[in-house]
């Protein structure tokens, strides 16, 4: 099986050797567990270390924003992105139309993308699935195909549906992806949705919590498919030149 390397410092042993080439990946964890710097870092290294083109789609942060966070850590986007290596997309949440997922997957074929990063799952889908209802498959589909099968079109049916969808298509389409997955602090599912813990080929937990008083972050490989992943939780450090997974002590 071939594998994606992430290039994290401590992390890719933890999945034998990095995520199988065309997997999607759910990176979930409560705001400020470092979800975004694990998937910018994954892109980076990507572009840079690996020479594979990578893809970063922000809903939350301006593209302004992103190449300055990265900087922080001495990755510098704007060359990457110059030589055609790094795409790196802001979309607004009111820019979102039926037609969003679609230009990106058209991007990543088009621009022979390898490693695709979605920031974040939960506002794309937030947003998204009202437009599929309208205009495209989601209806027409259920109402053209011979099924017995009629659920109540809720907005959670609507929302699972547009995962369903959306997981799909990144899978045949065969790029590695990263899925980024907000999740409460009392949230027992992994995602909003809750379904995409179920899609996904791997999952990702990222944690910032209390223990004895003070507070630490610490990553577990939740889930990944066809791989025989380590099992424990392992303490994260945000270090000069970005995340480092140190091993249990
Ligand atoms: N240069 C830095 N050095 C040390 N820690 C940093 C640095 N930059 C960011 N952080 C820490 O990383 C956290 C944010 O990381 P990140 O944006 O990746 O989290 P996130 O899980 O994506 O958050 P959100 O859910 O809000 O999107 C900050 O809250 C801060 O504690
Ligand atoms: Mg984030």
């Amino acid at each position: 099986m071939k594998k994606t390397k992430t290039g994290i410092p401590g992390f890719d042993k933890l999945v034998d050797g990095g995520f199988p080439n065309g997997s999607v990946i759910l990176v979930c964890g409560t705001p400020g567990t470092a979800k975004s710097l694990f998937s910018m870092q994954f892109s980076y290294n990507g572009s840079k270390m690996y020479d594979e083109t990578s893809m970063y789609i922000s809903f939350e942060q301006s593209k302004e924003d992103m190449v300055n966070q990265a900087k922080q850590f001495g990755w510098h986007l704007e060359e990457l992105i110059a030589k055609g290596k790094l795409i790196l997309r802001s979309i607004p949440v009111e820019d979102i139309n039926h037609l969003t997922f679609e230009q990106i997957v058209q991007e990543a074929k088009e621009k022979k993308v390898k490693r695709i990063v979605i920031d974040s799952l939960s506002t794309f889908s937030i947003n998204a699935p009202v437009y599929y209802a309208i205009y495209d498959l989601f209806l027409r589909d259920m109402i053209t195909q011979d099924s017995v099968f009629s659920p109540p079109i809720t907005e959670e049916f609507l929302l699972k549906r547009f995962i369903y969808y959306l997981i799909g298509k990144l899978k045949k389409l065969g790029v590695t992806s990263i899925l980024i997955s907000e999740i409460g602090n009392d949230s027992s599912f992994l995602s909003r949705d809750t379904v995409s813990e179920f899609m996904s080929d791997g999952i990702i937990q990222m944690f910032f919590e209390s223990m004895g008083g003070q507070y630490s972050r610490s990553l577990l490989v939740r889930k990944m498919r066809h791989v025989k992943n380590d099992e424990d939780i392992h303490p994260v450090e945000i270090s000069s030149k970005g995340l480092v997974i140190h091993d249990i002590k």
